[in-house]
């Protein structure tokens, strides 16, 4: 049997008919770019999250950009954030022009660790970038309690998590500005790249909506700010849409096969991802940690079941980040997670007979 980490055609074909009608109606009027499917994405987006505002722009990685910008991060700044994530978690603070300075992770969890956060503080940090990784809330009230303690922003960087709740607040409610990805591995993804920024504060919605189109405010050509261009294409907006009404039972099933694996390898010597509060996971990914990783991965990848390491190495240990100064032995948890962690196929249109083999095929390593 072969088991894939992810099935895209098979979410494809739920939407496939009414998508290629509606893009053939867009493809005819050409109205391309931020028209009335931006709109509504961003009004179903908004909604759904709990928050005023949601700004699309063109993927994850400028979501993050332009929330850096509209909080007015600069060069001289210090942002906090974690080593064990995706690269432009940290990427997008260099570039626009500050620092980033790295905390270690929960063991638990492997999402920043607040203690930690206390201890990197220095006159010049203006903010954190948290990251509910792999689909799970971090812990938002100690990391806001030092926030508020210290006045920095709070970026979330929830390109993972949407739709993932704690005690039934949504991500992108945790901080001041939320970057979001719908890039088409993600829980919601697009036929492309694609992303939004989601804030309560009417201040920052306003600067990322200039932001996103080279700084312009309602006058064309007349430049309010220095912005970038970042905007998302129509035919990528309706493919959200579509999509959209999917979510929250996709995110149901994500669930129920990481519930399925919990059950089913407890009794094996694997560390399982933790689901307490319910719902605060919504399993981007099912990641398990054994010491015994890549033999596991070569013996499943034998049995034909895919699998995906996230992420091989830290972010302080990156060739582009040495300048930074960091080196090995700096964030153990994070560099033990590298070496242990790895992820199992947990996509929504998973069959039983595919989550049996792969419970199956780890059994009969273990054995
Ligand atoms: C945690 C995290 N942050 C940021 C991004 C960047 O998103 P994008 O690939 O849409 O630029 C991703 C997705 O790849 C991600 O997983």
């Amino acid at each position: 049997m072969n088991v894939p980490l992810i099935d895209l055609k098979a979410q494809y074909k739920k939407v496939e008919r009414p998508l290629l009608r509606k893009l053939k109606e867009i493809l005819s009027e050409q109205r391309l770019i931020l028209g009335k499917y931006c709109s509504a994405l961003e009004e179903t987006i908004a909604r759904y999250a709990g928050v005023p505002h949601a700004i699309s722009c063109a993927n994850g990685t400028d979501a993050l950009i332009l929330s850096l910008m509209a909080l007015g991060i600069k060069e001289g700044d210090e942002v906090i954030t974690t080593p064990y994530t995706f690269f432009s978690t940290a990427s997008s603070i260099l570039l626009v022009g500050a620092k980033p300075v790295f905390v270690d992770i929960e063991e638990d969890d492997m999402n920043i660790d607040p203690v930690m956060i206390r201890s990197a503080l220095t006159p010049k940090t203006k903010a954190i970038t948290l990251v509910h990784l792999f689909g799970k809330v971090c812990d938002t009230r100690a990391i806001s309690a030092i926030a508020d303690k210290h006045g920095l922003a709070v970026i979330e960087d929830m390109a993972q998590s949407l739709g993932a709740r704690l005690w039934g607040t949504m991500c992108g409610n945790f901080g001041d500005i939320a970057a979001l990805s719908f890039y088409p591995t993600k829980n919601l993804g697009g036929i492309g790249e694609g992303g939004m920024v989601l804030t309560k504060r009417d201040d920052l919605a306003e600067r990322a909506k200039k932001l996103r189109i080279h700084g312009m405010g309602g006058t064309a050509y007349l430049h309010e700010l220095v912005g970038i261009n970042s905007r998302l294409d129509e035919i990528k907006a309706c493919a959200l849409v579509e999509k959209f009404p999917y979510l929250e039972t996709w995110n149901k099933k994500r669930i129920a096969n990481a519930t399925y694996y919990n059950r089913q390898l407890k009794d094996l010597p694997l560390k399982l991802p933790k689901m307490d509060p319910p719902g605060s996971h919504i399993f981007h990914q099912y990641v398990v940690r054994t010491e015994k990783r890549d033999a596991l991965r070569e013996h499943l990848q034998k049995k034909g079941v895919a699998t995906g390491i996230y992420y091989p190495l830290p972010l302080h240990l990156q060739p582009c980040f040495a300048y930074l100064g960091y080196k090995k032995g700096d964030f153990p948890v994070a560099e033990e997670a590298s070496l242990t962690s790895f992820a199992l196929p947990v996509f929504p249109e998973l069959k039983t007979a595919q989550k049996e083999y792969v419970v199956q095929s780890i059994r009969e390593f273990f054995a």
